[in-house]
């Protein structure tokens, strides 16, 4: 859905960033600002800070920062659309409708009417398992050791113990076979018609990251097969889309995310508060499940089973989510089969210290690599070590490599020399390494000194607009080094010439939140200055600077038969020599 810059733009102006921050952080008014504990990151004094006048937070602890846009999606895990809804809700503001042609539309009512038709299954499954009918389901959960609390909160439910029950309620209230058919609720079969697929199961809602249902899993109370019967997919319901847990994880506000395979997994864990723990349900984990991962969190720790099944499944899901970006550990649950039993055995302490101990997901790829080799025999040992070099010599950076091999030899009887030579052996060899986007590294400082600079000269001008027009003579935002920051100067210059100044609304033309970050960046960059007049001198140097930058950047790109460029240069060469007889008085 697109909405317009004017409606976005209304909606942020109509939110005050100090009010909307307020809501989640206690803030404190020093200067012209407001401080607090930044929620971002673990601190214990406080530098996350929000300004009324730019309505952008930033802190100068973690980097994080933005507008009230930006804040809401980091905090919620809101995508914009998401935050956008929210805050034009908390402001009263209705967002326009979007023109939906007619199939569209049709598909549109179909699937809101799945939706709420299951939302109407589970609370029937949930008055159920609260009526006599349901207090075998009931002590079955309570014997599985699951609080009031937790029944509630994961909206467990009952499904009753005849084949029809739901069907008739659901019939009763007017439900159309066409529906029901669609929902997945339902089995058909040419004797008996339509009847119920859960009977006499235990139910558990399956919510997607915004609480709504959109299938159910059901369990048999015993050893009946199968054990779980889960809604087949639907027009809402696709597995591997979806993670079970996911909508409270989401907010755990925990750096990693647990991963598991199963319901009750992902709630004992819950229940013993790890509440970033998530589940793919049996299925296994695909990349559309790592991408949505990858929205919340950049680091995973397997909680797979300790069987064989688990390992595979661990296996296949580590190179899936180093794809999408995430690294990965593996946390080691013996003599326990999965999390659930190992809590119930050994508590919440003693799982916390496996995860704080989970394996780099590379070693415990080479620990069952290493099952395959006789370690005993020499030549075995050799062809093991060869294998871990082809790997290692996988990681496209030399710290990469570096670091595994020194991880390696901690392990394996093998000198960190041997190793690096077989690794170089193999990058002479050209085995393929995998192709990745080339990342900018070993940026150098003179680079990030300047980028610096040119924070500082958009810092300085929201802060003291009285500089634009000196700046503007000397610096044009083709003067800045990278896209970004070209950009936003040149939207800030065209504000200060109409005399406006809003920082906050430049962030609302990006819309991914690591942008906005370096925009909130842009506008936050300080550097220790003890009163006016030294204040006066940065400014001064730094316009050097930038200038100076700018001038090289156009005469290392310029075409020679621009001449119009070339004048341009010419004149900014003679403005520079100038700039040493200009005086900045704030
Ligand atoms: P498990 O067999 O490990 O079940 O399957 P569990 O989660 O430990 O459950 P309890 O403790 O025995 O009750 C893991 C997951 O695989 C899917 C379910 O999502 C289950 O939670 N599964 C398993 C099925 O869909 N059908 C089955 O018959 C079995
Ligand atoms: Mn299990």
């Amino acid at each position: 859905m697109y909405y317009s810059d004017d409606i976005v733009e209304e909606v942020r102006s109509r939110n005050d960033i100090v009010d909307v921050i307020s809501s989640y952080v206690k803030l404190q008014r020093k200067g012209s600002s407001y401080f607090g504990l930044c929620p971002f990151h673990n601190e214990k004094s406080p530098s996350f800070s929000v300004s009324p006048t730019k309505q952008m937070y930033y802190c100068f602890g973690c980097g994080a920062g933005g507008n009230v846009f930006t804040f809401v999606m980091e905090y919620e895990n809101y995508t914009f659309p998401e935050a956008l809804k929210m805050l034009a809700d908390r402001a009263g503001i209705s967002l326009p409708e979007q023109e939906y042609s007619e199939e569209a539309k049709k598909q549109r009512d179909k699937k809101t009417a799945v939706l709420e038709l299951n939302k109407t299954a589970a609370k029937y499954f949930y008055c159920m398992l609260r009526s006599p009918q349901g207090a075998r389901a009931m002590q079955y959960l309570k014997d599985r050791g699951l609080s009031d609390d937790t029944i509630k909160r994961f909206g467990l439910g009952y499904a009753g113990s005849y084949s029809d029950a739901l069907y008739r309620y659901l019939k009763k209230q007017g439900t159309s076979d066409q529906l029901l058919k669609e929902s997945g609720l339902m089995q058909v079969n040419e004797k008996q018609g339509m009847y119920d697929k859960f009977w006499n199961r235990v139910m558990f809602p399956i919510m997607d990251v915004n609480n709504k249902v959109i299938g159910f899993g059901g369990r048999v109370m015993g050893d009946g097969k199968p054990k779980y019967l889960n809604s087949p997919e639907t027009i809402i319901f696709d597995k591997s889309r979806n993670l079970y847990g996911l909508n409270f994880a989401r907010t755990s506000k925990k750096r990693y995310l647990l991963v598991c395979e199963g319901y009750m997994d992902v709630i004992s864990m819950h229940q013993a508060g790890f509440t970033n723990a998530v589940a793919s349900l049996g299925t296994a984990l695909t990349s559309q499940h790592a991408s949505l991962l990858k929205r919340y969190t950049d680091e995973v720790i397997l909680t797979y089973d300790s069987d064989e099944a688990g390992i595979r499944a661990a296996l296949r899901a580590i190179p899936l989510l180093k794809t999408a970006g995430i690294s990965t550990r593996v946390l080691h649950m013996e003599p326990y089969k999965d999390p659930d039993e190992f809590i119930k055995a050994l508590g919440t302490e003693a799982f916390q210290k496996r995860i704080d101990r989970a394996e780099n997901s590379f070693l415990f790829e080479l620990s069952i690599m290493e099952l395959s080799y006789d370690m005993k025999d020499p030549d075995g040992k050799t062809k093991f070590f060869q294998a871990v070099a082809a790997k290692i010599a996988e990681f496209e950076l030399e710290i990469e490599r570096e670091n595994y091999i020194e991880a390696v030899t901690g392990r394996y009887q093998i000198s960190f020399e041997g190793l690096r030579r077989m690794v170089m052996n193999v990058l002479m060899q050209g085995v393929p390494v995998r192709k990745a986007p080339v990342r900018p590294q070993n940026r150098t400082e003179k680079e990030d000194g300047i980028k610096k600079s040119q924070r500082l000269i958009l810092t300085w001008l929201t802060e003291y607009p009285k500089l634009f027009p000196v700046v503007s003579a000397y610096i044009k935002p083709e003067d800045f080094s990278d896209e970004l920051y070209r950009e936003v100067s040149s939207m800030l210059y065209e504000q200060m010439e109409h005399g406006e100044i809003n920082p906050a609304k430049i962030t609302n033309h990006f819309t991914d939140p690591e942008q906005q970050r370096i925009v909130a960046q842009l506008f936050n960059t300080e550097v220790p200055v003890e009163n006016e007049k030294e204040l006066e001198k940065a400014i001064q140097d730094t316009i050097r600077k930038v200038m100076e930058h700018g001038i090289e950047q156009r005469t290392a790109t310029l075409d020679p038969t621009d001449i119009a460029g070339l004048q341009k240069l010419v004149e900014a060469k003679r403005r520079l020599q100038e700039l040493g007889r200009l005086h900045i008085s704030l």
